[in-house]
């Protein structure tokens, strides 16, 4: 059963430095961007993931040529109507909730219906979020169930500027209303609580109508018809949601150090750091750089002596929102009671992961009191592990796998984890890192 891994054994310490692949959240927006460009964009460290080849097979169908090779890839943009709306057209998200959320908005014009699906995990997640605002622009999208995937959009030709105020902080319906708005005369407005800004930085540094103006737990952005896209050459930066995998294993570790180079350190994704140095990790960002508008640097991080607890301020949860699982396997060693709330929104990811967290964390030995949308954890400091743990049927969130390999590998105990294939979707190279991770000093 190759999908099937075991663990039995710890992990000897490191003194390492490794290279994490390219960021997901770029990534997909680069594809998105680049193909409705005028002219050929390429793209170097691009991250070659199920999540990522979803967004290229979805351009590919749309008529837009694609040459990728090793990570680099190549887009032939024919411009902001160079989209080829055939009739019958399907696209596959497959576990993309970015893919699946932000296309719509750039289908808003489409002239025959297209149908959008994804896989099991996808199709229980929340649709109607950019359902409801997309179709007051005038376009037509049908779900199932009024809520789920498979969704049909149905665009239109008279669309209207809306207001849009953005309450649950994701960048993904942001996403979705900002590339409506870009194919939409008169200006849209939208009222965003924090969420991560990638989409706004690409705009800027492609010079689209957008002017934001930030608040202390809102922005307010305003976008008006795009005229053309310019061709965007790219280097995509590491992602701080995979370096986040081996900061934690670090963190977890007794005597580690580790360095990842050329991680994206954009404000609105480096909460598991501000939240790892209050519980007293080590870590500290070197070489800072700013690309095309992104902040980008290296990541050192050292074991601690001792982790504390964490009454986690909510202003964070946004941040850090990918990352809450392998904090909670940083809390699970801390020498006192964490506290996590308001984070409903972690139950709507790739699989129910407040649900997870605590189940994997029972499973350990940690006690865990935890409601639809809070969690405390009773740390251990001395947390061993001693028993068999079976990870499975977990709607086959690469999170979830990622996890638990992190907390097999720095725990103890012996684990059998399955649908290692889940790692495809944003971090194919994970388990290769790991056998890399040696002493190099
Ligand atoms: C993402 C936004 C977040 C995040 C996801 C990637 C993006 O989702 O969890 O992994 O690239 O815009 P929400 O927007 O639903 O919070």
């Amino acid at each position: 059963m190759p999908n099937l891994i075991i663990v039995k054994k710890k992990i000897k310490d490191y003194r390492s430095s490794i290279v994490v692949s390219g960021d997901k959240s770029i990534s997909i927006r680069w594809v998105l961007f680049a193909s409705l460009a005028n002219g050929i964009s390429k793209a170097k460290n691009i991250l070659r993931s199920e999540d990522v080849l979803a967004a290229i097979n979805s351009i590919k169908k749309l008529g837009i040529k694609v040459i990728l090779k090793k990570n680099i890839c190549k887009i032939y943009g024919k411009g902001l109507e160079g989209y080829s709306y055939k009739k019958n057209i399907t696209l596959n998200a497959q576990n993309s909730g970015t893919l699946g959320r932000l296309l719509p908005g750039f289908l808003i014009n489409c002239t025959h219906p297209i149908k959008l699906i994804g896989d099991r995990s996808l199709s229980r997640r929340d649709f109607k979020r950019i359902s409801v605002p997309l179709n007051k622009f005038g376009a037509n999208i049908k779900l199932k169930n009024n809520k789920n995937l498979p969704l049909i959009i149905q665009g239109s030709s008279n669309l209207h500027p809306i207001k849009f105020h953005e309450k649950k902080g994701s960048a993904q319906c942001k996403s979705a209303v900002i590339f409506a708005g870009l194919r939409t005369d008169g200006t849209t407005t939208v009222k965003a609580k924090k969420s991560r800004n990638h989409t706004e930085i690409m705009c800027k540094h492609l010079k689209l109508p957008i002017r934001i103006k930030k608040n202390k737990t809102y922005d307010e952005i305003k976008v008006q018809k795009a005229k053309k896209i310019n061709l965007i050459n790219y280097n995509i930066p590491s992602d701080i949601s995979s370096a986040a995998f081996f900061i934690v294993l670090t963190a977890l570790m007794k005597n580690s150090k580790l360095i990842i180079k050329n991680v994206n350190i954009n404000q609105s994704r480096i909460g598991v750091i501000t939240i790892l140095k209050k519980m007293g990790v080590k870590i500290v960002l070197q070489n800072k750089k700013i690309y095309k508008g992104e902040k980008n640097a290296d990541i050192k991080v050292e074991s601690p002596k001792q982790i504390k607890p964490i009454n986690c301020p909510t202003r964070l949860n946004s941040g850090a929102i990918d990352e809450f699982l392998i904090i909670f396997l940083v809390a699970a060693k801390a020498n006192g009671t964490s506290y996590f709330k308001n984070l409903s929104e972690l139950n709507q990811k790739e699989s129910p992961r407040l649900k997870w967290g605590s189940r994997i964390l029972n499973m350990m030995g940690i006690n865990t009191i935890t409601t639809d949308d809070s969690i405390k954890i009773f740390g251990n400091p001395s947390l061993k592990i001693n028993k068999k743990i079976i990870i499975k049927n977990y709607l086959k969130d690469h999170r979830i796998f990622m996890t638990s390999m992190i907390a097999a590998l720095s725990l103890g105990g012996e684990w059998y984890i399955h649908d290692k294939d889940s790692i495809n979707s944003s971090f194919p190279n994970f388990l290769n890192i790991i056998k890399s991770l040696k002493n190099e000093s």
